[in-house]
């Protein structure tokens, strides 16, 4: 049997288009757009794509899009200055500092600058903290987005076993956060867990964020498992051709999962979509409005 392929590009697509109508109303209520501050510091080409991206997917959803390019040499003061300024200007509902920064940069204070009521990043310590906790705060977009996702797959997450493989900031901790808070039964596994095949196989939900490509072999997974592949590792294809895949090995574990995200048009889609959506919710939230339903 072959698994149910989890169509992200579409699910983000139909996302941005709400997130669209209720941008249209926002800006109809509060006589202004809903803004988006995006500060790239130097050069990186990843970073530069995924900026632009940013830049273009907020103006086609009917917000303000504003873009600080600033020199890979760019002292700390200089970039503090700046996130003080975005905090102060009312027409800025999000801020998002591209990471990672330039090695001589401080990402712990540099996010620590940001307004915890702007960070549409989720990844303030006010914001990670709200979401330990289980309190209403912002949450970081890939994360949130492999839940949306989850949750339209499988409706009502309670009671499954869910194996989160990687503890990073950005993914795996608040991923299983929010796993937790579905109340899913939750193993967060990394590179010193021991038998880590047999740890996958036990779950119900593998979300799989450590960077290694396809790493996750199918027949490390339980049938009928639904697979979350977070990785976007670039490799060397057939004929030499650089080409992406995830942390899972997918023609393996298509045939064993019961559904599965692919790499791209898994996850991927869903991170700046779910930017959006923390924006617009910022947004609403500065100007004394509920929060928009974007389900
Ligand atoms: N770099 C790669 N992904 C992200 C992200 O989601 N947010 C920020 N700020 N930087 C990133």
């Amino acid at each position: 049997m072959s698994a149910a392929i989890i169509d992200g590009k579409a699910f983000a697509g139909a996302l941005r288009a709400r997130i669209a109508t209720h941008a249209a109303r926002f800006e109809q209520g509060a006589g202004r757009k809903a803004g988006l501050a995006v500060v790239l510091v130097g050069e990186d080409p990843a970073s530069a794509v995924y900026v632009r991206s940013k830049g273009r997917q907020t103006v086609e959803a009917g917000m303000a899009s504003f873009e600080h390019r600033l020199p890979a040499d760019t002292d700390e003061a200089t970039l503090l200055a700046l996130i003080e300024q975005l905090n102060a200007d009312p027409a800025v509902d999000g801020i998002l500092v591209q990471l990672p920064l330039p090695a001589h940069l401080s990402e712990q204070t540099v996010i620590a600058a940001i307004d915890p009521d702007k960070d549409v990043d989720g990844f303030h310590t006010t914001n990670a903290g709200r979401l330990a906790v289980g309190q209403k705060g912002f949450v970081p977009c890939t994360p949130l987005g492999c839940l949306m996702l989850l949750k339209d797959q499988l409706g009502d997450l309670s009671g499954l076993e869910a194996v989160v493989i990687g503890r990073s900031n950005i993914v795996g901790k608040p991923m299983a956060a929010l796993l937790l808070g579905e109340s899913c039964t939750v193993t967060v596994a990394h590179s010193r867990t021991k038998n880590l095949p047999d740890v996958v196989r036990r779950a119900d939900i593998v979300v799989a964020a450590v960077g290694r490509p396809l790493m996750v072999q199918g027949d490390w997974i339980k049938p009928g498992a639904c697979v979350i592949d977070v990785g976007i590792n670039r490799v060397e294809g057939p004929e030499g051709k650089p080409m992406l895949v995830g942390d899972v090995d997918y023609a393996s574990g298509v045939q064993v999962a019961g559904a599965i995200t692919p790499v791209p048009g898994g996850v991927g889609p869903m991170t700046i979509a779910v930017l959006l959506a923390n924006t617009l919710t910022a947004a609403h939230a500065r100007a004394g409005l509920p929060a928009p339903d974007l389900s």
